[in-house]
This record gives structure tokens, C-alpha cells and sequence, in this order.
């Protein structure tokens, strides 16, 4: 019997693109979603937007459309990058939908109308105010410094550092971050959720100390139920009450019965999941798909229905604590596991916030035509079971695309097609001869253990296997070398037997990868005749097609590309700020034009002060060196005659990307002219700390060259030209 499997990943706000976090995300559940299926299991993946709450309500507000248009307008985007990276969701929806706010009302209602006792409680608090904007405060648009951990600058609701969640009045020195007032604090009627009840705990306890979460995470749930900190500052045992309503202004689900009162955003966003599942059931999605021909609600009730929620470690609280007690006492079933993966950072640097990240940006990567697969099976290569940050680093992603996906695995088709192609007119003999049968039921064999790691999203190790797999079928090739067998026809028997086994072990391994490379493994598909969306499949391959070039390397001025900052370095934005347009990763365009001066028209005319503006300056280079993983660059340490506040001489690191043209060597020594106020631009190798100028024509192809400016002798270090 097929597994009936519902998954679902954190539905991301809808006040900005897809940050590479989400992507990870994605990646991770649609490789597991994957498996699934090719298991034979009917799965049921689905996504949505997180449309509520105030920060969303506010930046609509800015950007003048309604919320509704705002939503509708971050919708649209999303497509491209699930696409790009071959994200195979069955739906993606809304919380602003009709089947959310009538899930949403009706959990509340059947929490509030338990025959045993309710679970919502009324209460008056006391709530920050806005004084300045006329309005109750947003968690969001409250920060001060977080009470747990003492991290500066954390939201009302959550800490980013350390996790914790609070009532924004347990924040100290708090501010409003809409106006940087000091919030006053005003009465308010809240709706709780009462987390503390007796019922509430116990349930919990069990539901999440039972064996079914990750170890480092039900041990960090623990200390939820025996400490936590009121909002006057002292402590107590236990889980405490959850706010679940907000004031109006807001955008999200008024509350039933309670007109003015609105459910906190956190409230329907994990409804979305049903929502978003609903939506597909109500367009037929499932009775299409695997022919199932139940309701909805009959698919979410049953007892073989299994339940899985992707999401990161910053989100923990919402689901293995609100969520599952939602459901529960609504008398609903249960997730039956909540998979948490920690934070991606990118070159060593920072964890991409759900709000700050950028980095490494995903649509970025995509329109400078790198192939989505290279970062799945980076990303499959970097994860684990575990809840830990993983780290993108652009010289291991090069070496782990190149020299093992390409290098190890790819290039075994390539060895052996061409003789299959034009020796043995593309059939293949299952006669492997005695190395090659023991060398292919090993390779075989591995599907269960593979399978096992799969399924227990252990795909670094999974990757490992493989590879594992492909160097001793590539030590196979080198024992037996076809090459030198295909030089004397005599050896026929011996090159169709070493070409159909690799050809079968590769046909074999695409198999086993195929969860992380669907397009590859699709191409593979037409190339070897052979399905590559089961994972058991009996039976050689026959003949295959004349091969095609499958996966091109990565390069480095890819990489350079996807890195290069053209920006300044600015201090981090403000944390809840409109939607992030992607940064431009080419300046502006110069129109080409062939019969004006090398290349291009003149810019406009500028005065003397525009000009003035612009600080040259005479550079002595005292060292140069190509940089490592850049074939484009040259670091350059210049002398610019500038001293410390100590009066001791100081360099400036530049980079330049003149390696093409001059060996660092021959540069040392000279002088040249550099821009000395260009505001520092960070790179992927470093700080570049001005721009040394140099010549080109705007057509590189039509005349190739970059040539650095040299002046006349008698000009000295730290020299202005004027
Ligand atoms: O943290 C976030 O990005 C939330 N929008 C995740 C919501 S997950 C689910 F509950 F909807
Ligand atoms: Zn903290």
C-alpha cells in the first residue's frame, strides 16, 4: 500500500522574494517529496503565501496598494524560482483565502466551545502604544534588547539570536520602530490560547518528548516547560498563554464574534497548510493525481494520512508547541513529524534572515545562467538529518560540482557512450564479465541503504555513498581502460562488456540521484531508455541514444558574478522594509556604438564641481597577486601616501580585474591613478578599497584589452589630479 503523505514547507511572507533560505528549504522538502514518489507513495506537497499581520499591512500602506494587491503582487513572483529550482509543489495558495478564514474560525470556534471547557480566554492587558502613530504596536514594530540573551535590536515577538519568544513587553528599553517613540502602554481586550492548561500540557509533553523530533530539538523544547520568563521579568514553571488576537487597524481574519479583533498572523498561518491542501483537493488535485477520490476532509482525518512540516529552527515554538495543540483540541489529527533544518550562510558570513538576507540571491543565480542542479546537489551534499547551519562556500561548491558531480559521476556516460554509439551500434550486451557483474549487483545493491538514508533526510551521506559508488566504477574504467581495448578490434567482447556496464551502473547511480537532479535525471531517462522516477527498477539497460553533453562545469567568473557587490558597503537596512528589489548585478548599461570613440557615446556633460567631487590620486603599487578562484582579478596594494593617526604609512587593498592583460610581477613598482573616494565595495575575496582606472573599448569582442593609466615620471604617491 502507497503511503499517503502530506507535506508541506513554512510558508514565507509575502513582503518580499524568496531569499536563497527559502530556496534551502524548498530543496531540502522537494528532494524528501521526491523520494517519496518515486517510492510509489501518494504525496500531497503543498505551499502558500503567509499573507497576514501587520509588517505586511504597513509596507502595502508604503508602497500605496491595498494589502490585497500588495499579496497578489508577491504571488506573482514566485513562480520563476520554484521553477528554476525545479521545486515540485502540488499547490501553492494563500492565507488571505476563503478556505483559510474558514478553517482558521473554525479551530477557534471548536477551541473555544470544548464541551470539556474552552481554551480561549478574554483578557484586558496592557499593550504597547504608539503614541506618534496613533496605534497599538505591532510585535514586529517594537525592538529593544531581548530578555533571555540580552541581543540588541530584537523584535517584540521573537529573538533571532537566541530563539526565545516574548510578550514584547518582556523587551528592555523598548522603542517603536515606526516612529522611535517611546510606546506608552494602554488596555486592551486580548484572546488567549491557554497554553498553560492542564490538558495543553500534558499533551504537549507527550507529543513532543515521544522520539519523534530530532534529539537537539526536543531537548531545546524541554526548558519550554520547566522555566519562563514573565512579563514582569520574573520567572516561572511552565508554558505560558498564547496571545492569539490583535486590534484593528490589521491585516488578517477578524475573530468570530469579536468584531474589531483580528487573529494574530501566527494564528492562521499554519491553517494555510490545510488551506493551501484544501484548495488542491477542491480543484480535484489528488483525484487526478494518484486517484484518490475522497473529500478534503476525509483525506485529513484519516488515520493513514501522514503529516510533515518542513520549517527552520527559528520556528520551533509554532510548531511543535501552538500548532500541534491547535489541532489537537480543535479535535483534528496531529502532525506526525516537524522536520527542522538550521540556517544557511553564505561564504562565512551571516545567517540569511528571514527579513535581512540576501547574499547569495537565488534569482540572481538563475539569470546568470547557472544550472539549478549544481546548488541542489550542493545543498543535498551540505545536509543531514540534524538541525545545524549549513555554510555555502563558493570554492567548495566548485569543487563538489566540478570534480564530484561532473568530475566523478557525469563522466562516466561520457566515457563509454561513444563506443556503445559506434562500435556496437548503440546496443549493449548483458554479459558484464565476472568484474563487471560484481561491480554493478554492488552498485545495485546499495538501494536499500540509500533508500533508508533518503528517508531519514540524511542526504550528505546519501551523496557521500554515491560517490563512494562512482569512484570505484571509476576505478573500474581505469583497471580496464576502453581506450586502449577500443585500439585492437580483437578486444570487441571485452570494450561492449566494460561500456555496458558502465553504461548500467551510470544508468544505476542517475537513479539514486534523481531525487536531487530531476532534470538529469530526465535527460539521462531519454538517453538510457530507462525510468528514472521509480526507484526500483529491474532489468539492464538495452541501447541508448547518441549521448548529449549533460552538465556543463561551473566556472569561476560565475561565481565572481553571483558574489560581486556593485553596491557600497551600507549599514543593514532597516529590518522590516518593503519588499527587496533584487539588486542589479550589472551597472548600468552603456550603449554600444560603433562609430563613436572607443565604442560608446559620450556621457553628459558634467561641470567642474561634479568633476571636483571625484578624488584621484597618484597610487604607487608596492605588491601585487592574483587571487585565488578568480581568474579576472588582481589584488593590488597601493601606495596613496597616506599615514595612520600613529603617522605610520598605510596601503589600500584594491581589485582590479586586469589579469588578463598583466602578470603582477610586471606591475610592482609602477604607478598608475586610482579613485581614491569610491566608497569601499565589498567582494566575494575582500574589501576593495577604491578602483584603479584603466582603459577599454565598450566592444571587448571587437577589441580586447584593458589597459591601466601610467603617468608621466615625476609624479609622486598621493599626488591629486586636477
Ligand atoms: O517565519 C516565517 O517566515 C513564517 N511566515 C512562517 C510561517 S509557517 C506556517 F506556519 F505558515
Ligand atoms: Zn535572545
Amino acid at each position: 500500500m502507497p503511503r499517503q503523505l502530506f507535506v508541506t514547507t513554512a510558508l514565507p511572507y509575502a513582503n518580499g522574494n524568496f531569499h536563497i533560505g527559502h530556496i534551502m528549504e524548498y530543496i531540502q522538502a522537494d528532494i524528501w517529496v521526491r523520494f517519496q514518489r518515486m517510492q510509489g507513495n501518494a504525496v500531497n506537497f503543498v505551499g502558500a503565501d503567509d499573507t497576514h499581520g501587520a509588517p505586511i499591512m504597513i509596507a502595502a500602506e508604503k508602497a500605496g496598494v491595498t494589502p490585497e494587491q500588495f499579496v497578489a503582487n508577491i504571488a506573482a513572483g514566485r513562480k520563476q524560482y520554484l521553477d528554476g529550482f525545479h521545486i515540485s509543489f502540488d499547490n501553492w495558495h494563500s492565507t488571505h483565502s476563503p478556505e483559510n478564514t474558514e478553517l482558521a474560525r473554525q479551530i477557534y470556534r471548536d477551541l473555544r466551545d470544548r464541551a470539556d471547557g474552552s481554551l480561549i480566554e478574554v483578557r484586558t492587558i496592557e499593550q504597547f502604544f504608539d503614541p506618534e502613530k496613533n496605534m497599538f504596536l505591532p510585535d514586529r514594530y517594537i525592538k529593544g534588547e531581548c530578555p533571555k540573551c540580552h541581543a540588541k535590536d530584537q523584535y517584540g515577538d521573537n529573538c533571532e539570536v537566541c530563539g526565545s519568544v516574548y510578550a514584547p513587553t518582556d523587551l528592555i528599553n523598548p522603542f517603536s520602530a515606526l516612529s522611535g517613540a517611546k510606546p506608552e502602554l494602554k488596555n486592551s481586550e486580548h484572546f488567549f490560547f491557554k497554553l498553560s492548561d492542564p490538558r495543553c500540557v500534558e499533551f504537549l509533553e507527550n507529543w513532543t518528548q515521544d522520539g519523534k523530533l530530532q534529539p537537539e530539538v526536543a531537548n531545546k523544547i524541554k526548558e519550554w516547560f520547566s522555566v519562563r520568563t514573565n512579563p514582569d521579568g520574573t520567572q516561572s514553571e511552565g508554558l505560558g498563554d498564547w496571545d492569539i488576537s490583535r486590534d484593528a487597524p490589521y491585516f488578517g481574519i477578524e475573530i468570530p464574534d469579536a468584531p474589531g479583533k483580528y487573529f494574530y498572523v501566527w494564528l492562521d498561518a499554519p491553517v494555510g497548510y490545510l488551506a493551501s491542501l484544501k484548495n488542491w483537493f477542491d480543484k480535484g488535485g489528488p483525484k487526478a493525481k494518484h486517484g484518490d477520490t475522497r473529500s478534503f476532509e476525509e483525506y485529513i482525518a484519516a488515520a493513514d494520512t501522514e503529516q510533515y512540516h518542513f520549517i527552520g529552527k527559528d520556528i520551533v515554538t509554532f510548531h511543535t508547541l501552538f500548532w500541534p495543540a491547535m489541532l489537537k483540541f480543535s479535535g483534528r489529527k496531529t502532525p506526525n513529524n516537524v522536520f527542522v533544518h538550521g540556517f544557511l550562510t553564505v561564504n562565512n558570513g551571516e545567517k540569511m534572515s528571514k527579513s535581512r538576507g540576501t547574499g547569495l540571491d537565488p534569482l540572481k543565480y538563475l539569470s546568470l545562467g547557472m544550472n539549478a542542479e549544481w546548488l541542489r546537489y550542493y545543498l543535498a551534499a551540505k545536509l543531514s538529518a540534524r538541525n545545524e547551519d549549513i555554510d555555502f562556500n563558493a570554492d567548495d561548491f566548485m569543487a563538489r560540482v566540478n570534480s564530484d558531480l561532473i568530475g566523478k559521476y557525469v563522466n562516466i556516460a561520457s566515457r563509454a557512450a561513444g563506443f556503445i554509439t559506434k562500435r556496437f551500434d548503440g546496443k549493449l550486451t548483458s554479459d558484464f564479465g565476472t568484474t563487471g557483474a560484481a561491480l554493478l549487483a554492488e552498485v545495485r545493491g546499495a538501494s536499500d541503504a540509500l533508500a533508508q538514508m533518503y528517508e531519514a533526510r540524511e542526504y550528505g551521506k546519501a551523496t557521500r555513498e554515491i560517490m563512494l559508488l562512482a569512484d570505484k566504477v571509476n576505478a573500474y574504467v581505469d583497471q580496464n581502460k576502453p581506450w586502449d581495448l577500443a585500439k585492437d578490434v580483437a578486444n570487441n567482447q571485452a570494450l561492449h562488456q566494460v561500456c555496458s556496464v558502465l553504461i548500467n551502473t551510470f544508468a544505476t547511480l542517475t537513479r539514486y540521484l534523481s531525487p536531487v537532479l530531476p532534470g538529469l535525471a530526465q535527460a539521462v531517462q531519454g538517453f538510457v531508455g530507462v525510468d528514472m522516477q521509480q526507484w526500483n527498477v529491474a532489468g539492464d539497460v538495452q541501447a541508448i541514444q547518441p549521448y548529449q553533453h549533460l552538465m556543463q562545469r561551473v566556472t569561476p567568473e560565475q561565481l565572481d558574478a553571483l558574489f560581486e557587490v556593485k553596491e557600497a558597503v551600507a549599514p543593514a537596512e532597516p529590518a522590516q522594509a518593503a519588499p527587496k528589489k533584487v539588486a542589479k548585478s550589472a551597472p548600468a548599461a552603456i550603449p554600444a556604438d560603433p562609430n563613436a570613440p572607443g565604442g560608446e557615446a559620450l556621457a553628459p556633460t558634467i561641470s567642474i564641481d561634479d568633476f571636483a567631487k571625484i578624488d584621484l590620486r597618484i597610487a604607487k603599487i608596492v605588491n601585487c597577486e592574483a587571487v585565488e578562484g578568480s581568474t579576472k582579478l588582481l589584488r593590488l596594494t597601493l601606495d596613496v601616501g597616506e599615514k595612520n593617526a600613529e603617522g605610520q604609512p598605510t596601503t589600500r587593498n584594491v581589485f582590479s580585474g586586469i589579469a588578463s592583460m598583466y602578470k603582477p610581477e610586471d606591475l610592482v613598482g609602477q604607478l598608475t591613478v586610482l579613485v581614491a573616494n569610491l566608497a569601499p565595495r565589498k567582494m566575494k575575496f575582500g574589501i576593495s578599497e577604491g578602483m584603479v582606472l584603466a582603459a577599454s573599448h565598450a566592444d571587448e569582442t571587437a577589441q580586447p584589452g584593458i589597459h591601466i593609466l601610467h603617468p608621466w615620471p615625476g609624479a609622486q604617491p598621493g599626488m591629486r589630479i586636477h
